[in-house]
């Protein structure tokens, strides 16, 4: 045992050395591992090795490195055992690249590097994380030799066109869009730089479609190598997200997200919603909603002050009740332990008749002439289940109690 410990201790200097420059696998233990790999000697000359060796372990990873604007064909290679002989997991040359272009010193490349494979495609942007990209453009392998390296852009429709002409990122003005005329810029010009975000209001009561906005050039196509731009408004939603404005901006009459119970799960899940558009409501756990469906409604309200009279425009909701009309909402919407309707016989009639009753809720039951239902009143009962940790709520399940003609 104490002999052991020795050694290892002798050992751990030199492998701490061995190991210092390498950010290769833990190759702890494998010292005595039969072969090594001779750094090779008769492959492209152009190639680095680090760390820089006569030979290498057996599983060492070795980083490769090109001299000039050359990139090596794998960023590492391994010397690994093939039956009881140590050799490199591959062979590596080195290969033509492109240099960054310097276009402007304006352009974001991403990735970001200083030389690019053949292939390679590279996005660019005049502003850090822009929407939309300036272009994407790619290393194009030379053609006729002893030319160096050129770049292809990609055009609408994804063909690539080689490259006459530096892109740049200059920026243009765009002229002030034709939208709905009620429109409000944050500042009134003709024309518009672009990349520049502006903000968009509307009159009292209206929501802007997109409330802030921006123009960009947006890469069109090569004409003789020459790269076509075109103007295009962006705009950015209330979650943030830019995206390509494909219709006129226009004020609507919307709603926001109702600020009811917090647990209720929207479908969709949104911000604002437009004039009419309507919403499924459903809750977590076993719950229940009040209401499964809201609609956004919008009108003018009056109020009187006094010494005028006016009117607001103001938004609410409705919500569809079980005779399947939309009735105003009068306080909110809450998820609830309850009952959802009972899918027992169809011919079943339910006083009151609702999609979802509460806890200790009471429904009479009755058949249509000549029939007799089993239970005459039924109520809603609900039992707390366990506390699911992954989604945060009390998981509840439903049932119902019946009382029958007899009162049993
Ligand atoms: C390869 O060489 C370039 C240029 O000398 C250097 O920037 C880069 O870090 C090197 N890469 C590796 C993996 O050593
Ligand atoms: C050779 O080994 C390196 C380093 O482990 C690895 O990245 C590369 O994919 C391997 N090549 C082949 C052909 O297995
Ligand atoms: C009412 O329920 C009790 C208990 O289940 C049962 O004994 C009785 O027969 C039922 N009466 C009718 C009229 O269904």
């Amino acid at each position: 045992m104490a002999l052991q410990w020795m050694f290892l201790l002798l050992l751990t200097p030199l492998l701490a050395a061995h190991n210092r420059d390498k950010p290769s696998p833990n190759t702890f233990g494998k010292l005595s591992e039969k072969g090594k790999c001779k750094a090779p000697s008769d492959w492209d000359s152009r190639l680095r090795f680090y760390p820089k060796r006569i030979s290498y372990d057996l599983n060492e990873v070795v980083q490769l490195n090109c001299t000039g604007r050359f990139l090596p064909s794998v960023p590492q290679i391994q010397c690994i055992s093939r039956g009881a002989q140590a050799m490199w997991n591959e062979t590596a040359t080195c290969k033509e690249t492109c240099q960054q272009p310097q276009w402007d010193s304006q352009l974001q490349f991403s990735p970001n590097q200083n030389f690019y494979r053949v292939g390679e495609e590279v996005t660019l942007s005049c502003f850090l994380n822009s929407t939309p990209p300036l272009a994407v453009i790619r290393c194009a392998n030379r053609i006729p030799p002893k030319q160096s390296n050129a770049w292809e852009v990609l055009a609408i429709g994804g063909t690539w066109h080689r490259l006459a002409q530096k892109l740049t990122c200059t920026m243009a003005k765009c002229p002030k869009p034709q939208w709905d005329a009620q429109l409000q810029f944050s500042e009134s010009k003709t024309k518009y730089p672009q990349n520049t975000e502006l903000t968009l209001t509307c009159p009292k009561g209206l929501e802007p479609s997109f409330p802030k906005v921006k123009c960009t050039k947006e890469f069109q196509r090569v004409s003789s190598g020459k790269p076509d731009y075109v103007d295009a408004w962006w705009g950015r939603n209330s979650r943030g997200a830019w995206t390509r404005i494909e219709r006129d901006v226009l004020c609507t009459e919307m709603c926001q997200r109702p600020p009811w119970d917090s647990r209720l799960q929207l479908v969709p899940d949104q911000e604002n919603y437009g004039k009419k558009e309507k919403v499924k409501l459903s809750c977590p756990g076993g719950l229940q909603p009040t209401y499964t469906e809201i609609k956004c409604q919008t009108g003018f309200q009056d109020y009187d002050d006094d010494v005028t009279q006016y009117s607001v425009q103001k938004e609410f909701w409705h919500a569809r009740d079980s005779t399947g009309a939309w009735v105003p909402i009068q306080s909110s919407v809450k998820c609830i332990e309850g009952c959802q309707r009972p899918p027992w016989d169809s011919r079943l009639q339910l006083v009151p008749d609702q999609e979802n009753y509460e806890k200790d809720q009471e429904v009479y039951l009755s058949c249509p002439r000549g029939f007799q239902p089993t239970y005459t009143e039924i109520k809603c009962q609900s039992e707390f289940q366990y506390y699911d940790v992954l989604i945060h709520y009390s998981l509840y399940k439903e049932f119902w109690h019946g009382r029958n003609s007899t009162g049993a």
